[in-house]
């Protein structure tokens, strides 16, 4: 398969470090939040208002089990509950982007289009309720993940510098 997954939480940076490392290997990259929002033809936002978030839930599960049957040699960037897919070590490497979730919420907020970043995730309307579900999914993260890289302060393409190197040597 020899796919890299890259997990962590909402807003931890997993497109921005994805993109550079495309820019910078040979890997293509496809994220599963674009994905579903392909096959929905909607937001993730409406698709959580519409149909709730089980239903979501039920995409990431088909998305996981197309990606394990058809996709290789891909670099798959994937939304924050995703890790939860049960065949997620089948689909390939699996990378931890890490941060304390203060440092997470102020990457977000500095961004140019804090605003629209902040909007598109239903569950980062409650900052309290977000704080609790990192909290949950930290050590299951850490769990999962056969590399993790601290990205706290770092630019994404050191960040994308430092998966290729530590891909490599496995
Ligand atoms: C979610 C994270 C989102 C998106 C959805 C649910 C989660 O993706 O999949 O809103 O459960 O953490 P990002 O991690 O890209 O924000």
């Amino acid at each position: 398969m020899n796919n890299i997954i890259l997990i962590g939480f909402m807003g931890v940076g997993k497109g921005s470090v994805a993109r550079e490392v495309v820019k910078h290997s040979e890997y293509i990259a496809i994220d599963t939040d674009d994905l579903i929002e392909s096959m929905q033809n909607d937001k993730i936002k409406n698709i959580f208002e519409i149909y709730g978030e089980a239903y979501f839930r039920k995409l990431e599960l088909d998305v996981a089990s197309w990606l394990e049957s058809s996709v290789k040699s891909t670099l798959i960037s994937t939304g924050g509950g995703f890790y939860k897919q049960k065949n997620l070590k089948d689909i390939g490497i699996v990378v931890l982007l890490d941060s304390p979730f203060d440092a997470i919420i102020k990457r977000i907020k500095n961004h140019p289009n804090a605003l629209k970043k902040l909007k598109k995730r239903p569950l980062l309307q409650n900052l309290e309720e977000a704080k609790k579900l990192y909290d949950e999914r930290r050590p299951e993260y850490l769990a999962l993940a056969d590399i993790v890289i601290d990205v706290t302060k770092k630019s994404a393409i050191d960040c994308s510098k430092e998966l290729i190197k530590k891909v490599k040597k496995l």
